[in-house]
């Protein structure tokens, strides 16, 4: 799907395309979901979002998973208002749940550089957590993957992408579905 559509959320400000649909994200998380039941029988599952931009497909995400989850954030930033990664990332709240022992899934908008999840997984290791496994919904595949990347909802365009969570200078994150912007 790539039409421009007019929306109200959008005020005057534009798109340039859609690149992914409110039903392709609805399928996929879906999808994701059921995924996600399957791969952990047992166990304590806690979803680890990662604020802000995980914000709503987290909230999807842990609806369409069929056994008991807890729901905790992290919130690291590293972006700014630039659009390019400066490689910095800063912790200013961590899972308050304990960790330790737990199947930890976390649960992120888009993977870039990766940077951002690097330093994180490695907080979250130090933890000592059953298993550390990493759900993104988007993955633009500039660099290798973590090896704890195991769930990912699509593959990314190498453009800048908004909406559904994800911002541009904290712009655009409720449109319900994802778009890329000049
Ligand atoms: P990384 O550290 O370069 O992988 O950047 C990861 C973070 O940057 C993501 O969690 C997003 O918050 C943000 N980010 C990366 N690419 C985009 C994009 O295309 N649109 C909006 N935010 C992005
Ligand atoms: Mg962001």
């Amino acid at each position: 799907m790539s039409h421009v559509p007019s929306d109200p959320r959008l005020g005057t400000r534009r798109i340039r395309r859609v690149a992914f649909s409110r039903t392709d994200i609805e399928r996929r998380v879906g999808e994701l979901g059921a995924e996600i039941t399957a791969a952990y029988p047992d166990g304590d599952l806690v979803l680890v979002g990662l604020l802000k931009g995980s914000l709503f497909f987290l909230a999807d995400l842990a609806r369409a998973i069929q056994r008991p989850v807890w729901i905790d954030f992290l919130v690291a930033s590293s972006y700014g208002r630039e659009k390019v990664s400066t490689g910095e990332v800063r912790v200013r709240y961590e899972p308050a749940i304990p960790l330790q022992g737990r199947h930890i899934l976390v649960v992120e908008d888009i993977i870039d550089s990766g940077r951002t999840l690097g330093v994180l997984l490695d907080r979250l290791r130090s933890a000592e957590p059953q298993s550390l496994a990493v759900c993104a919904l988007l993955d633009k595949r500039l660099a290798p993957p973590p090896p704890e990347l195991r769930f990912v909802g699509f593959a990314a365009p190498p453009d800048f992408l908004v909406g559904y969570g994800l911002d541009h200078a904290e712009d655009f994150r409720h449109l319900p579905y994802i778009a890329e912007v000049d």
